[in-house]
């Protein structure tokens, strides 16, 4: 298996390391700026004694060294200062998401592409357009991170292994994200039986929060190790086909009553991209709180075509 990470910047270059040291795919890495991925690159392999795994990472400012590539993970673009919302991201990375899948795209026709950059949900959709992939293969990353930090809230308040948390945010990767108190466990308790209303409010808005909270405490730049882990763990399950459910940000075509609007739904994902949506039985308000996001990714998408 054969992943291009493009953009060698924090979350790019954590990510080649993660995949790297676990084995899971040769790693090509990429970005414009003349020598970074190279050194980052070499950095990595010099760990390769110590850590002992197999030194399989390049790093290139030539599209070539990409071609056939399984898996293409987009993080190149300009992550947010404070103050930011993803969305002021809009424009800039646009042009930077256009530039990237139009050079990369034709050397790796067959791949998956993974997008990370923000505003995620709609740069996921310009990827699709761009690329011309069969939706089911251009997928963006979020829900993977927005539930992994939840879980990590619950299992911090109530002061458990975060191992033992179950839980899982759909929707959109901002304000729209949609939390399912539902579907949450604790050591597999429910977690509506363990905290009252009060505390799963400022949970839920600590996680819709949550990557402002560090943009403020870094004052340059966002998130990049929480990132980089759900990143890889997307590039594991379709590396390996392991048919666990995660959530991602995918083409919708009728589940849940959405469709032909990029959105975050559970998914399983293999080396064809989006196996499956799996459709969990929300109620009323869960569902409609999921539409809504739809809706307003649809809205913003649209913006998108005037830029
Ligand atoms: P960074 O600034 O550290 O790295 C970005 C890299 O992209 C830089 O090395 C830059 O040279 C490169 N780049 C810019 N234009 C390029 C082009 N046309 N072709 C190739 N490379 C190019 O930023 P960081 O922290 O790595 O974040 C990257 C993006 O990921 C941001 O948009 C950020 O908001 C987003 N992000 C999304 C998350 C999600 O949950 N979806 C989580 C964390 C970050
Ligand atoms: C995050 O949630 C910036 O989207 C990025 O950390």
């Amino acid at each position: 298996m054969r992943v291009t990470i493009v953009g060698s910047g924090f979350v790019g270059q954590t990510t080649a390391m993660r995949v790297v040291e676990k084995g899971l795919a040769e790693v090509v890495l990429i970005d414009i700026v003349e020598g970074l991925p190279q050194g980052l690159a070499l950095d990595i392999r010099e760990s390769s004694p110590i850590e002992g795994f197999e030194p399989n990472v390049i790093g290139t400012n030539d599209y070539a060294d990409t071609a056939g590539s399984d898996v293409v993970v987009i993080t190149a673009g300009f992550p947010r200062q404070p103050g930011m919302s993803r969305m002021d991201l809009l424009g800039k990375n646009a042009a930077v998401v256009r530039d990237v899948v139009e050079n990369v795209a034709p050397g790796s026709p067959s791949a998956v592409i993974v997008l990370v950059t923000n505003p995620l949900d709609e740069m996921t959709f310009l990827a699709s357009e761009v690329s011309g992939f069969p939706k089911r293969r251009v997928v963006g990353m979020a829900g993977v991170l927005d539930s992994a930090r939840l879980r990590y809230f619950i299992a911090e308040e109530l002061g458990v292994s975060p191992s033992s948390v179950e839980a899982m945010t759909l929707g959109s990767h901002g304000e729209s994200m949609v939390p399912l108190p539902r579907h949450a466990t604790v050591g597999g308790k429910p977690l509506t039986e363990l905290v009252d209303q009060g505390t799963l409010e400022r949970l839920y808005q600590r996680t819709r929060d949550a990557g402002a909270e560090i943009v403020a405490l870094l004052k340059k730049g966002s998130a990049y190790y929480a990132p980089s882990a759900a990143i890889t763990r997307m590039v594991r399950a379709i590396a390996r086909g392991d048919r666990d459910v995660l959530p991602a940000c995918v083409w919708c075509e009728g589940q849940y009553g959405i469709r032909d609007v990029y959105v975050g739904v559970p998914v399983r994902l293999s080396a064809s991209g989006v196996e499956e949506i799996v459709e969990l039985e929300l109620n009323e308000a869960e569902m409609g709180a999921l539409r809504a996001a739809a809706e307003g990714i649809r809205a913003k998408c649209a913006d998108l075509a005037k830029l």
